[in-house]
């Protein structure tokens, strides 16, 4: 029994990490799924295409489209390949981020503007463009947060940006209501995808927390899918921690 048969699934940011366990996830249930990511020619794209072959050895359709989120023209053209190529669309995963690991004090007028295009604004451009699309399906949109939009985290400006997104997800839960499209977020606890090598290098003695303390990609994925499955039609305008508990063990975690 595939869960999301016949669904097409839109991940943003999903040639590796979070994100490629997100698309993995919705083939697995019978999706069809369009891999975005950003970086042309580089192993960002050989990851996106080693997906996208492997998805369709399951059968399903999927297709890698490059695109950069936070450039407007560059997510209009996204939407004109899905809106040509899969016609539908049924899940829009806000996944894609990337910002400096620096305080915010810190940053340059260039990576505040990226941080906020890439992050807020290229959310909101997706959002947007798939609007026409996801009314038609009765869509389902899932934002990927972090506990960085609750918790300080050293040298992560992107905690902020997380805030005012999980911010959005409320506003546009409520706003969207009467087109039957959903929308919520995950936000994952601490997870060992690329951007956690650079996190350690400005977060010290994070390394020392317990190994059952980090969360594994595919239990991000398993609570997007969570959301996006009939089982979660009840949940609207609401973020769900996946941490293992961490934000919930200060007191353990000092004994
Ligand atoms: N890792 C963690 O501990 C953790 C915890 C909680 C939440 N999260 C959130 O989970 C999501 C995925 O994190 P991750 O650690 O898996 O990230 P990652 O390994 O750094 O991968 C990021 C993905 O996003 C893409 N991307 C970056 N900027 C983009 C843009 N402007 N347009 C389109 N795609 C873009 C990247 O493509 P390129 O490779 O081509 O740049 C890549 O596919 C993020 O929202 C992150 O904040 C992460």
């Amino acid at each position: 029994m595939q869960t999301f048969k016949d669904k097409v699934a839109l991940v943003t940011g999903s040639s590796r990490g979070i994100g490629r366990a997100i698309a993995g996830k919705f083939a697995a249930e019978g999706a069809d799924v369009i891999v975005n990511y950003r970086k042309a020619g580089g192993s960002s794209q050989a990851q996106a295409e080693e997906l996208c072959r492997d998805i369709e050895k399951t059968g399903r359709r999927s297709m890698m489209v490059q695109a950069d989120i936070g450039i407007k023209n560059s997510v209009k053209d996204l939407f004109g390949v899905i809106r040509e190529n899969f016609e539908r669309l049924d899940y829009l995963i806000l996944n894609a981020a990337k910002a400096p690991f620096k305080p915010i004090e810190k940053l340059f007028e260039r990576e505040l503007r990226q941080l906020v295009e890439t992050n807020y604004l290229g959310n909101i451009f997706c959002i947007q463009e798939a609007l026409p699309l996801l009314e038609k399906t009765g869509g389902r949109i899932v934002f990927i947060s972090s506990l960085g939009s609750r918790f300080y985290n050293p040298s992560y400006p992107l905690g902020s940006m997380k805030a005012a997104m999980e911010s959005v997800v409320r506003d546009c839960a409520e706003s969207l209501r009467a087109k039957n499209i959903s929308v919520n977020a995950v936000c994952g606890g601490i997870v060992k995808t690329d951007s956690f090598k650079v996190l350690r290098q400005f977060w010290e003695g994070i390394e020392a927390l317990p190994e059952d303390m980090f969360v594994e990609p595919g239990e991000i994925a398993d609570a997007v899918f969570f959301l996006c499955s009939s089982a979660g039609r009840g949940i609207n305008g609401q973020t769900i921690v996946v941490d293992r508990g961490l934000s919930n063990a200060i007191c353990r975690l000092t004994e």
